[in-house]
């Protein structure tokens, strides 16, 4: 975890570069394709994450919820920004089980995606995940 220098959100090229850093320790032998995020908490602390592969395939993370688990664990529950790098010809959307795990905690997330080579794109998560399973989902009567 990173805290900027000054007080307030870090810039979307220090959060570029640091899900860059992910991206580089990487560990996908099979895959062969490197993701790393960088989740921005409210507060302005930048988490990251990198996907790790198994040999038991299923047994592996992605990078947007490996920055997930190392932000809770860091104490932060609010997130405005995700930014992920890869490897792709074109920028990565989030797979849908990480839609899924980053709804819990920043339904009014923003994603930016860079490739490698520069190339970006951008998504709020509400336009990825359009009718969310969200903890109020959970809400019955007996
Ligand atoms: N992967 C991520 O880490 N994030 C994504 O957004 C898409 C996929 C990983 C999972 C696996 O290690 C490899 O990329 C190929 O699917």
């Amino acid at each position: 975890m990173t805290r900027p220098a000054r007080a307030g959100a870090p810039s979307i090229d220090s959060a570029r570069d640091a899900a860059l850093g992910a991206m580089d320790r990487a560990y996908a032998p099979y895959s062969q394709f490197r993701v790393g995020a960088a989740l921005v908490s409210a507060d302005g602390a930048v988490f990251t994450g990198c996907n790790v592969e198994n040999s038991a395939y299923p047994a592996g993370i992605c990078a947007e919820r490996s920055a997930l688990a190392a932000a809770v664990a860091g104490g932060a529950r609010e997130f405005s920004l995700l930014v992920i790098a890869s490897e792709a010809d074109d920028p990565t959307p989030p797979c849908g089980m990480c839609r899924q795990a980053l709804v819990e905690f920043a339904p009014r997330l923003a994603i930016v995606s860079y490739t490698k080579h520069g190339t970006k794109a951008e998504w709020s998560l509400a336009a990825l995940l359009p009718h969310p399973f969200t903890p109020a989902a959970l809400t019955h009567h007996q």
